[in-house]
């Protein structure tokens, strides 16, 4: 039998579960975890939630897949449903199942160790493999295309924006020149070309091409829209008292969740507001006191721990009208062509004509 359990080391697992558990100690308790990977996470909750049921979502169906099957070894398949989708979808997903409202909606954002190991990928720059970098293979856009055809303005924004490339301009124009000699297809061309460009005296610890390759893998799979989008989602159908959950792996995705968090954790009203009304008071409840971060025995046996950030809200009251049509529309505004945005305007419609008709 396969050890699943040697695949994916959990980050942060004691505090996640610490995390999520308090809010699913009731009988129909639902968990939502949305990047399921190979169940490391959930199946923590769920042996830790007895009472609870789980959903988990993945975009890759390979680490569905694995982790199935993990779920039934530890006899846990019976409070368990696995859904191939990208999490942005979250809405559709909950809707799909007959599911209004959950109890803890968890993120372990980035690549599960499954897919850095599998080489032919194109995550890893240790090996040699064609440059696709796709968590779902059946979307369009892989890193090869990217290369081909962004112009050198878009390629710096992604290597500077994602990456913190200091030589973002000089990678980006070598790009550009290289792709008309010859179309890049590999990581090793990619790897050769940040090499002869970056200066041996400026390089950063590691692989020079370290920040390219995550610039990219985060353009391919829309991460920080996908991340920006999900979260409201993810906070509209949250039971009061539901919990969510995050662990980011770059600094941009940290501050989203941040950012995120931070709407129902202030006061929205005026400074100079004498009384506070009851519907302007927080509607979060920070669990985590700023971000969690792994100890150094964490970092020394899992590397992939080094730069998470843990952080948790609970939902203390019902969200705010005003609060949730605006967590639609920053869901929608990630992407309107999506096809969660279709569905909110169709919704909407609907509901407006229902409402002039009443009228
Ligand atoms: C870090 S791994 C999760 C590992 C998991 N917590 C465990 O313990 O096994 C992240 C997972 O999220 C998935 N993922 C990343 N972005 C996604 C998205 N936009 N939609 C759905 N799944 C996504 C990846 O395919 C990967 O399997």
């Amino acid at each position: 039998m396969t050890d699943l359990t040697a695949i994916h080391q959990p980050v942060l697992l004691q505090d996640c579960v610490d995390l999520m558990v308090p809010a699913l100690d009731h009988e129909g308790a639902i968990a939502v975890d949305c990047t399921l990977g190979i169940a490391g996470h959930s199946t923590a909750f769920l042996k830790s939630s007895p009472k609870a049921r789980l959903i988990g979502i993945d975009r890759d169906s390979e680490a569905l897949a694995l982790a199935t099957k993990r779920m039934e070894q530890e006899g846990l398949a019976d409070r368990f449903t696995p859904v191939h989708a990208a999490f942005d979808e979250l809405e559709r997903v909950l809707e799909d199942q007959g599911v209004e409202r959950v109890d803890a909606v968890f993120m372990d954002l980035g690549l599960s160790s499954l897919q850095i190991d599998e080489t032919d990928r194109g995550f890893s720059y240790s090996h040699d493999a064609p440059l696709d970098m796709r968590m779902d293979v059946s979307q369009e856009l892989t890193a090869q295309r990217i290369l081909a055809t962004y112009d050198a303005p878009q390629l710096v924004h992604i290597f500077k924006e994602y990456g913190e490339e200091r030589f973002a301009k000089q990678i980006a124009r070598a790009i550009v020149i290289d792709r008309d000699r010859e179309p890049l297809t590999t990581t090793g061309q990619l790897n050769a070309l940040v090499e002869r460009v970056v200066p041996k005296a400026h390089r950063p610890a590691g692989n020079p091409a370290k920040r390219v390759f995550q610039a990219l893998r985060i353009e391919v799979n829309g991460e920080l829209a996908k991340l920006a989008a999900t979260l409201p989602q993810a906070a509209n159908h949250l039971n009061v008292g539901g919990r969510l959950v995050v662990e980011s792996y770059h600094s941009l995705e940290d501050k989203t969740v941040k950012t995120f968090m931070a709407n129902g954790l202030k006061i929205d009203a005026p400074a100079d507001l004498p009384i506070i009304p009851p519907d302007a008071q927080p509607f979060f409840k920070e669990l985590t006191r700023g971000a969690i971060k792994a100890d150094e025995q964490e970092i020394a046996s899992n590397p992939r721990s080094a730069s998470v950030r843990l952080r948790g809200v609970e939902l203390t009251r019902p969200i705010p009208d005003r609060w949730r049509s605006r967590f639609e529309h920053m869901a929608m505004a990630q992407d309107p062509s999506s096809d969660e945005a279709k569905r909110h305007h169709a919704k909407r419609n609907n509901t407006n004509r229902n409402n002039s008709r009443r009228h």
